[in-house]
Protein backbone atom coordinates (compact mmCIF):
# COMPACT_ATOMS: atom_id res chain seq x y z
CA UNK A 1 0.00 0.00 0.00
CA UNK A 2 2.59 2.83 0.77
CA UNK A 3 4.45 4.02 -1.93
CA UNK A 4 7.95 4.48 -2.67
CA UNK A 5 8.95 3.57 0.53
CA UNK A 6 12.13 4.36 1.99
CA UNK A 7 13.74 2.23 4.65
CA UNK A 8 15.80 3.92 7.18
CA UNK A 9 17.02 0.82 9.61
CA UNK A 10 19.48 1.33 12.50
CA UNK A 11 17.71 4.79 13.70
CA UNK A 12 18.49 6.84 10.96
CA UNK A 13 16.55 8.42 8.29
CA UNK A 14 16.76 9.14 4.90
CA UNK A 15 19.09 12.51 4.22
CA UNK A 16 21.33 10.62 6.86
CA UNK A 17 19.90 12.32 9.79
CA UNK A 18 20.87 10.06 12.98
CA UNK A 19 17.40 9.32 15.60
CA UNK A 20 18.92 8.78 18.96
CA UNK A 21 15.93 6.64 19.66
CA UNK A 22 16.11 2.43 20.10
CA UNK A 23 13.44 2.09 17.10
CA UNK A 24 14.28 2.48 13.42
CA UNK A 25 12.78 4.60 11.34
CA UNK A 26 10.31 4.14 7.77
CA UNK A 27 10.09 7.50 5.84
CA UNK A 28 7.54 7.03 3.18
CA UNK A 29 6.49 8.86 0.48
CA UNK A 30 2.60 8.41 1.10
CA UNK A 31 0.70 5.67 2.62
CA UNK A 32 -3.16 5.35 3.36
CA UNK A 33 -2.42 5.74 7.24
CA UNK A 34 0.64 4.94 8.90
CA UNK A 35 -1.94 3.12 11.64
CA UNK A 36 -3.03 1.07 9.12
CA UNK A 37 0.33 0.12 7.88
CA UNK A 38 2.02 -0.58 10.94
CA UNK A 39 -1.56 -2.43 11.42
CA UNK A 40 -1.14 -4.86 8.54
CA UNK A 41 2.49 -5.29 9.28
CA UNK A 42 1.46 -6.35 12.91
CA UNK A 43 -1.23 -8.70 11.68
CA UNK A 44 1.85 -10.18 9.14
CA UNK A 45 3.77 -10.99 12.33
CA UNK A 46 5.94 -7.70 12.34
CA UNK A 47 6.68 -6.79 15.85
CA UNK A 48 8.91 -3.15 16.18
CA UNK A 49 9.32 -1.33 17.45
CA UNK A 50 9.62 0.51 14.15
CA UNK A 51 8.21 3.64 13.68
CA UNK A 52 6.31 4.93 10.38
CA UNK A 53 6.14 8.05 9.04
CA UNK A 54 4.89 9.56 5.55
CA UNK A 55 4.84 12.87 4.15
CA UNK A 56 1.17 12.67 3.23
CA UNK A 57 -1.65 10.11 3.93
CA UNK A 58 -4.54 9.43 0.78
CA UNK A 59 -6.80 8.36 4.42
CA UNK A 60 -5.68 9.33 7.58
CA UNK A 61 -7.60 8.52 10.28
CA UNK A 62 -9.03 10.40 13.55
CA UNK A 63 -10.33 9.22 16.97
CA UNK A 64 -14.00 8.47 16.83
CA UNK A 65 -13.58 7.46 13.00
CA UNK A 66 -13.29 11.05 11.70
CA UNK A 67 -10.44 11.49 9.09
CA UNK A 68 -7.29 13.42 9.65
CA UNK A 69 -6.59 15.81 7.14
CA UNK A 70 -2.58 14.66 5.90
CA UNK A 71 -1.39 17.16 3.22
CA UNK A 72 2.11 16.99 2.96
CA UNK A 73 4.11 19.43 5.40
CA UNK A 74 2.84 18.37 8.46
CA UNK A 75 3.96 14.76 10.57
CA UNK A 76 2.35 12.03 10.27
CA UNK A 77 3.87 8.92 12.28
CA UNK A 78 3.35 5.70 13.60
CA UNK A 79 5.06 3.70 16.30
CA UNK A 80 5.07 -0.09 15.90
CA UNK A 81 5.58 -2.02 19.05
CA UNK A 82 4.38 -5.25 20.80
CA UNK A 83 4.32 -5.54 24.84
CA UNK A 84 3.08 -7.97 27.37
CA UNK A 85 0.95 -5.43 29.56
CA UNK A 86 -2.63 -6.28 29.54
CA UNK A 87 -4.50 -3.92 27.33
CA UNK A 88 -5.59 -1.77 30.27
CA UNK A 89 -1.80 -0.57 31.31
CA UNK A 90 -0.84 -0.54 27.63
CA UNK A 91 -3.26 2.10 26.74
CA UNK A 92 -1.00 4.39 29.06
CA UNK A 93 1.14 5.08 25.98
CA UNK A 94 -1.56 7.13 24.86
CA UNK A 95 -0.07 9.50 28.30
CA UNK A 96 3.51 9.06 27.35
CA UNK A 97 2.73 9.84 23.26
CA UNK A 98 1.03 13.62 24.69
CA UNK A 99 4.50 13.65 26.66
CA UNK A 100 6.63 13.19 23.21
CA UNK A 101 4.90 15.46 21.25
CA UNK A 102 4.86 18.32 23.91
CA UNK A 103 8.54 17.82 24.08
CA UNK A 104 8.90 18.06 20.47
CA UNK A 105 6.58 21.14 20.65
CA UNK A 106 8.62 22.71 22.55
CA UNK A 107 11.68 22.73 21.13
CA UNK A 108 10.61 25.00 18.70
CA UNK A 109 8.01 27.21 20.71
CA UNK A 110 7.77 28.70 23.78
CA UNK A 111 7.31 26.30 26.23
CA UNK A 112 4.55 28.42 27.71
CA UNK A 113 2.07 27.96 25.31
CA UNK A 114 2.08 23.63 25.28
CA UNK A 115 -0.01 22.14 26.78
CA UNK A 116 -2.28 18.85 27.02
CA UNK A 117 -6.06 18.39 26.92
CA UNK A 118 -7.08 15.09 28.28
CA UNK A 119 -5.98 12.88 27.09
CA UNK A 120 -3.66 13.58 24.47
CA UNK A 121 -4.50 16.34 22.66
CA UNK A 122 -1.43 18.71 22.55
CA UNK A 123 -2.33 22.16 22.42
CA UNK A 124 -0.33 25.52 21.37
CA UNK A 125 -1.38 28.74 22.96
CA UNK A 126 -5.00 26.68 23.37
CA UNK A 127 -5.95 25.77 20.11
CA UNK A 128 -5.29 21.97 18.69
CA UNK A 129 -1.64 21.15 17.27
CA UNK A 130 -1.30 17.08 17.19
CA UNK A 131 -3.67 14.80 17.95
CA UNK A 132 -2.75 10.72 18.93
CA UNK A 133 -4.71 7.54 17.88
CA UNK A 134 -3.70 4.23 19.43
CA UNK A 135 -4.53 0.93 17.72
CA UNK A 136 -4.05 -2.58 19.30
CA UNK A 137 -4.67 -6.07 19.26
CA UNK A 138 -3.70 -9.29 20.32
CA UNK A 139 -0.62 -11.31 18.51
CA UNK A 140 -1.39 -14.85 18.47
CA UNK A 141 2.16 -15.81 20.22
CA UNK A 142 0.85 -13.81 23.22
CA UNK A 143 1.01 -10.15 24.00
CA UNK A 144 -0.54 -7.06 22.45
CA UNK A 145 0.67 -5.25 19.17
CA UNK A 146 0.26 -1.40 19.41
CA UNK A 147 0.24 1.21 16.75
CA UNK A 148 0.90 4.60 18.25
CA UNK A 149 -0.42 7.03 16.20
CA UNK A 150 0.78 11.04 16.11
CA UNK A 151 -0.08 13.68 13.85
CA UNK A 152 1.26 16.86 14.31
CA UNK A 153 0.28 20.13 12.62
CA UNK A 154 3.89 21.57 11.43
CA UNK A 155 3.02 24.01 8.67
CA UNK A 156 -1.00 24.03 8.39
CA UNK A 157 -3.37 23.56 9.85
CA UNK A 158 -7.30 22.23 8.67
CA UNK A 159 -10.20 24.49 8.27
CA UNK A 160 -14.13 23.36 9.36
CA UNK A 161 -12.83 21.55 12.64
CA UNK A 162 -15.58 21.30 15.24
CA UNK A 163 -13.20 23.49 17.45
CA UNK A 164 -9.94 25.84 16.34
CA UNK A 165 -6.53 24.29 15.42
CA UNK A 166 -3.23 25.71 14.58
CA UNK A 167 0.07 24.78 13.23
CA UNK A 168 3.80 25.00 14.73
CA UNK A 169 4.48 27.64 12.14
CA UNK A 170 2.11 30.21 13.64
CA UNK A 171 3.93 29.94 17.13
CA UNK A 172 7.37 29.76 16.24
CA UNK A 173 10.35 31.09 19.37
CA UNK A 174 12.13 34.49 18.53
CA UNK A 175 15.05 31.86 17.83
CA UNK A 176 13.56 29.70 15.38
CA UNK A 177 13.24 30.29 11.90
CA UNK A 178 11.43 28.14 10.47
CA UNK A 179 9.04 25.10 10.72
CA UNK A 180 10.96 22.02 11.25
CA UNK A 181 10.85 19.64 8.35
CA UNK A 182 9.28 16.09 8.53
CA UNK A 183 12.31 14.54 9.00
CA UNK A 184 13.67 16.57 11.76
CA UNK A 185 10.25 16.51 13.75
CA UNK A 186 10.42 12.89 13.61
CA UNK A 187 13.45 12.13 15.07
CA UNK A 188 12.85 14.81 17.52
CA UNK A 189 9.55 12.47 18.67
CA UNK A 190 10.81 9.33 18.37
CA UNK A 191 13.79 10.74 20.85
CA UNK A 192 11.12 12.10 23.18
CA UNK A 193 9.21 9.27 23.22
CA UNK A 194 12.10 7.38 23.98
CA UNK A 195 13.08 8.76 26.93
CA UNK A 196 9.44 8.70 28.58
CA UNK A 197 8.62 5.25 27.20
CA UNK A 198 12.03 4.29 28.95
CA UNK A 199 10.79 6.07 32.38
CA UNK A 200 7.45 4.26 31.85
CA UNK A 201 9.08 0.80 31.77
CA UNK A 202 11.77 1.30 34.49
CA UNK A 203 9.87 3.44 36.75
CA UNK A 204 6.17 2.38 36.68
CA UNK A 205 3.14 4.94 35.26
CA UNK A 206 2.92 7.21 38.22
CA UNK A 207 5.81 9.72 37.08
CA UNK A 208 4.12 9.71 33.49
CA UNK A 209 0.91 10.62 35.36
CA UNK A 210 2.71 13.46 37.26
CA UNK A 211 4.81 15.33 34.04
CA UNK A 212 1.24 15.15 32.05
CA UNK A 213 -0.78 16.80 35.19
CA UNK A 214 2.11 19.43 35.24
CA UNK A 215 0.98 20.14 31.51
CA UNK A 216 -2.31 19.53 31.86
CA UNK A 217 -4.06 22.96 33.19
CA UNK A 218 -8.17 22.67 33.54
CA UNK A 219 -8.43 19.32 35.36
CA UNK A 220 -10.49 21.09 38.39
CA UNK A 221 -12.82 23.17 35.74
CA UNK A 222 -16.27 22.22 34.70
CA UNK A 223 -15.88 19.86 31.75
CA UNK A 224 -18.34 18.09 28.84
CA UNK A 225 -17.52 14.94 28.05
CA UNK A 226 -18.88 13.47 24.84
CA UNK A 227 -19.47 9.93 25.22
CA UNK A 228 -20.48 7.86 22.06
CA UNK A 229 -24.44 8.92 21.92
CA UNK A 230 -24.39 10.43 25.57
CA UNK A 231 -23.05 13.54 27.01
CA UNK A 232 -22.42 14.38 30.27
CA UNK A 233 -21.44 17.80 31.96
CA UNK A 234 -20.18 18.36 35.42
CA UNK A 235 -16.62 19.71 37.16
CA UNK A 236 -13.30 17.91 36.63
CA UNK A 237 -11.54 16.36 39.77
CA UNK A 238 -8.38 15.41 38.30
CA UNK A 239 -7.70 12.11 37.32
CA UNK A 240 -7.49 8.75 38.80
CA UNK A 241 -4.37 7.01 39.34
CA UNK A 242 -4.96 5.35 35.90
CA UNK A 243 -5.45 8.30 33.74
CA UNK A 244 -9.24 8.34 33.71
CA UNK A 245 -10.72 11.67 34.26
CA UNK A 246 -12.98 12.18 37.60
CA UNK A 247 -15.78 14.26 36.62
CA UNK A 248 -18.60 14.99 39.08
CA UNK A 249 -21.66 15.73 37.66
CA UNK A 250 -24.71 17.59 39.01
CA UNK A 251 -26.22 14.76 41.28
CA UNK A 252 -22.97 14.30 43.35
CA UNK A 253 -22.07 11.29 41.49
CA UNK A 254 -18.37 10.59 40.32
CA UNK A 255 -17.72 9.43 36.67
CA UNK A 256 -15.08 8.01 35.61
CA UNK A 257 -14.08 8.90 31.82
CA UNK A 258 -11.52 6.88 30.10
CA UNK A 259 -12.51 7.77 26.68
CA UNK A 260 -14.23 10.24 24.66
CA UNK A 261 -14.02 14.25 23.78
CA UNK A 262 -14.07 16.20 26.48
CA UNK A 263 -14.42 20.14 26.49
CA UNK A 264 -13.04 21.70 29.45
CA UNK A 265 -14.14 25.70 30.63
CA UNK A 266 -17.58 24.55 28.69
CA UNK A 267 -21.02 24.17 30.81
CA UNK A 268 -23.38 21.22 29.18
C1 LIG B 1 -7.15 12.68 16.71
O1 LIG B 1 -8.26 12.55 16.20
O2 LIG B 1 -6.89 13.63 17.48
C2 LIG B 1 -6.07 11.68 16.43
C3 LIG B 1 -5.38 11.94 15.13
C4 LIG B 1 -4.28 10.96 14.82
C5 LIG B 1 -3.68 11.19 13.45
C6 LIG B 1 -2.47 10.35 13.20
S1 LIG B 1 -1.59 10.85 11.76
C7 LIG B 1 -0.57 9.44 11.90
C8 LIG B 1 -1.49 8.28 12.27
N1 LIG B 1 -2.09 7.71 11.09
C9 LIG B 1 -3.39 7.90 11.05
O3 LIG B 1 -4.15 7.54 10.13
N2 LIG B 1 -3.80 8.57 12.15
C10 LIG B 1 -2.70 8.86 13.03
Amino acid sequence: MAGAADAGGGGRLRGGLTVASAAPVLLLDHTDSTNADARRRAEAGETGPLWIVARRQTAGRGRRGRAWESDTGNLFATLLTTTPKPPAEAAQVTFIAALAVADLLDTYAPSSLVTIKWPNDVMLAGDKAAGVLVESGARAEGGLWLAVGIGVNLVHAPDGTERPATALVHHLRGDVTAAPTVESAAARLAEAFDVWLTRWETLGFEPILDAWRARTPGLDRPAVARLGRETVAGVAEGVAPDGALKLRLADGSLRLISAGDVFFGEAA
